[in-house]
């Protein structure tokens, strides 16, 4: 059976501990040109998009090319499959030609139907539900800034929007152990059973109606656009139900004193964050967006087997 990577909590403590201790290696040779095993050895990895994006197309087409794969990419609505062709052909067609599928699409569920087909790995790069590979990049972001100290005696604030990235960083706290502080308007709350399992799993996940209050202590303070992909017709009415919602320098400053801004990007500077704060030395924005590429070196070598 391959391994597939859907949502956060298809990896246990352990393998995370291990992917990051790869990514570091994976970085350090990527700077000292020092390169790793080939480990793809020239075999294909299907990129599988519905849906816009700069980092996650990009940062998984170096990873394939680096790790000496190649990277295949197809818009979704060029496919046989938005034709109306089954899922469980189309997966086991495409296991037939590549090692792997990095897939970006709105309806999860299509993703775990491609996955219980799959005989290949199927990797989520983003669902209306999940985000998981912008978290494993924002973890390892973390651990970077933490100089040794326990991830697990911190606490991320997330303030905004309850959507993937929010459902993430609950999976994220819940599989690893830290604190998360959530704050989202009324009617913006995460996914309510990724919430209720993630609170059940972890006492130190703990919701809140003050951004403020959210943010006191945090070591790292984290948001999203608005509106996201799908949204945008909502804008105008986010805009303003979000309104008190933005991570302000004065939010900033309730965090502890080395508190790091974290944001997967794209940002709209003045609306979900101030642009002082996108700016300003706790920002990490472009680190966070660069390991990515690290990251998912890491996790191409672990859910595809060598040759
Ligand atoms: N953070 C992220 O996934 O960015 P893209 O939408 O540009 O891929
Ligand atoms: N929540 C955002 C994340 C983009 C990387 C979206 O889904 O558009």
């Amino acid at each position: 059976m391959p391994k597939h990577y859907i949502t956060f909590r298809d990896l246990s403590p352990e393998e995370y501990s291990f992917l990051f201790t790869r990514t570091r290696k994976l970085k350090h040779e990527r700077y000292t040109h020092h390169y790793s095993r080939p480990h793809l050895g020239g075999r294909e990895v299907l990129m599988l998009f519905s849906k816009s994006s700069t980092r996650t197309r990009v940062s998984f087409e170096c990873a394939i090319n680096e790790l000496k794969g190649h990277p295949i990419s197809m818009n979704m609505g060029d496919s046989q499959w938005t034709r109306g062709e089954p899922l469980s052909h189309t997966a086991r067609v495409l296991s037939r030609y590549v090692s792997a599928i990095v897939i970006r699409h709105d309806k999860e569920k299509d993703l775990v139907e491609l996955a219980k087909w799959a005989q290949i790995p199927v990797i989520n790069a983003l669902t209306d539900e999940h985000h998981p590979c912008q978290v494993l990049a924002d973890v390892f972001t973390l651990l970077e800034n933490l100089n040794g100290k326990a991830l697990e005696d911190q606490v991320v604030t997330w303030i905004g929007d309850g959507v993937n990235m929010a459902n993430t960083w609950l999976e994220a706290a819940a599989v690893l152990g830290f604190g998360l502080h959530v704050a989202c308007p009324e009617g913006y709350l995460p996914d309510k059973d990724i919430l209720k399992q993630a609170m059940n799993d972890n006492p130190k996940i703990r919701l809140f109606n003050s951004p403020k209050e959210a943010a006191k202590g945090a070591f790292a303070i984290t948001t999203d656009v608005v509106a996201s992909m799908g949204f945008e017709a909502e804008r105008e009415k986010r805009l303003n139900d979000f309104k008190d919602y933005k991570v302000t320098r004065e939010i900033m400053a309730l965090g502890k004193n080395d508190a790091i801004f974290l944001h997967c990007l794209p940002a709209h500077p003045g609306e979900e964050v101030e642009d002082e704060v996108l700016e300003s030395a706790a920002s990490v924005i472009f680190d966070e967006a660069e390991n990515r590429l690290h990251v998912q070196k890491a996790l191409l070598e672990y859910l595809i087997p060598v040759l």
